[in-house]
C-alpha cells in the first residue's frame, strides 16, 4: 500500500474504533440503567440543528395550549409558541429559571401538574423504558407530541447506540404503546427519518 492509502485506512480504523467505543459506552449505561447526565451537562451537547425539528413539532401544538416539555434543552420550543402560552420546561439538567429538574429514568418519578400538551423532542431515545414513562404521564395531558428515531429508518443497533440511543422502537411499537392508553395518532410528519407525531385520547382535541 502507498502512504496516502495507509493514511486513509488508518483514519478509517480510528473512526471505527471511536464509534465502537461510543456504542459500548451506551450499552454499558443501558445495562447499568444509568442516564448519561455527563453527556448532557455542557450546553455544547445541544445543537441548533434540532431547531428545525422543533418548528415542525410546534405546528402540531394547538394554539395557546399549556405545554410541558421534557428534555427541553435550549427551550427553543417556547419561541415557536404563541406569546403568553404557558410553557413548563423539564430536563435532567437545570436549563435555567423554571426548569423542573428530573431524570425520566429515575426509579421514582415525580407527579407533574396537568397541562394540555406533553412534548418530547429527541428525548425518548434516551429513556430505558418508554412504556413505563408514558404510563406515568398519561394523566398529565390529553395530547402528546414527540419525535422519535424509529427503527424503520434507523435500524442498525450499533449505530443507534453510537448516538447514545438506549431503546429500539418501530413506528408500530409507538402506536401500540399509546393504543394501550386508548390514544391514537391524529397528525404526523417526518424530520430526517424521525417520526414526528401527535397522539390524542379519543376525547382529546
Ligand atoms: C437531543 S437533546 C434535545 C433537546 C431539545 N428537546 C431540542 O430538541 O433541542 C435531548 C435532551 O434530553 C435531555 N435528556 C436526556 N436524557 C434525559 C433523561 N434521562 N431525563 C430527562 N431529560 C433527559 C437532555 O438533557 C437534552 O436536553
Amino acid at each position: 500500500m502507498k502512504v496516502p492509502q495507509v493514511r486513509v485506512a488508518a483514519k478509517f480504523a480510528i473512526r471505527m474504533a471511536h464509534e465502537y467505543k461510543l456504542a459500548l459506552r451506551t450499552s454499558l449505561l443501558k445495562f447499568l440503567r444509568i442516564s448519561d447526565r455527563k453527556r448532557w451537562s455542557p450546553s455544547s451537547s445541544l445543537s441548533e440543528n434540532w431547531d428545525e425539528r422543533l418548528a415542525i413539532i410546534a405546528r402540531l401544538i394547538p394554539d395557546g395550549a399549556p405545554v410541558l416539555e421534557f428534555g427541553a434543552g435550549r427551550m427553543v420550543l417556547k419561541q415557536y409558541l404563541k406569546p403568553g402560552t404557558v410553557y413548563t420546561p423539564s430536563d435532567i439538567v437545570d436549563r435555567g429559571p423554571g426548569t423542573i429538574v428530573c431524570d425520566l429514568n429515575a426509579e421514582e418519578l415525580p407527579k407533574f401538574a396537568r397541562h394540555d400538551v406533553v412534548v418530547f423532542a429527541g428525548v425518548l431515545e434516551y429513556i430505558f423504558d418508554v412504556p413505563r414513562l408514558i404510563a406515568h404521564l398519561v394523566d398529565v395531558a390529553d395530547v402528546f407530541v414527540f419525535s422519535y428515531a424509529i427503527t424503520d429508518s434507523y435500524g442498525v443497533r450499533r449505530s443507534r447506540r453510537r448516538h447514545g440511543w438506549v431503546n429500539d422502537y418501530s413506528s408500530a411499537d409507538l402506536d401500540s404503546i399509546f393504543a394501550s392508553h386508548k390514544m391514537v395518532c391524529d397528525r404526523e410528519d417526518t424530520w430526517d427519518g424521525h417520526r414526528i407525531c401527535r397522539f390524542v385520547k379519543s376525547a382529546g382535541l
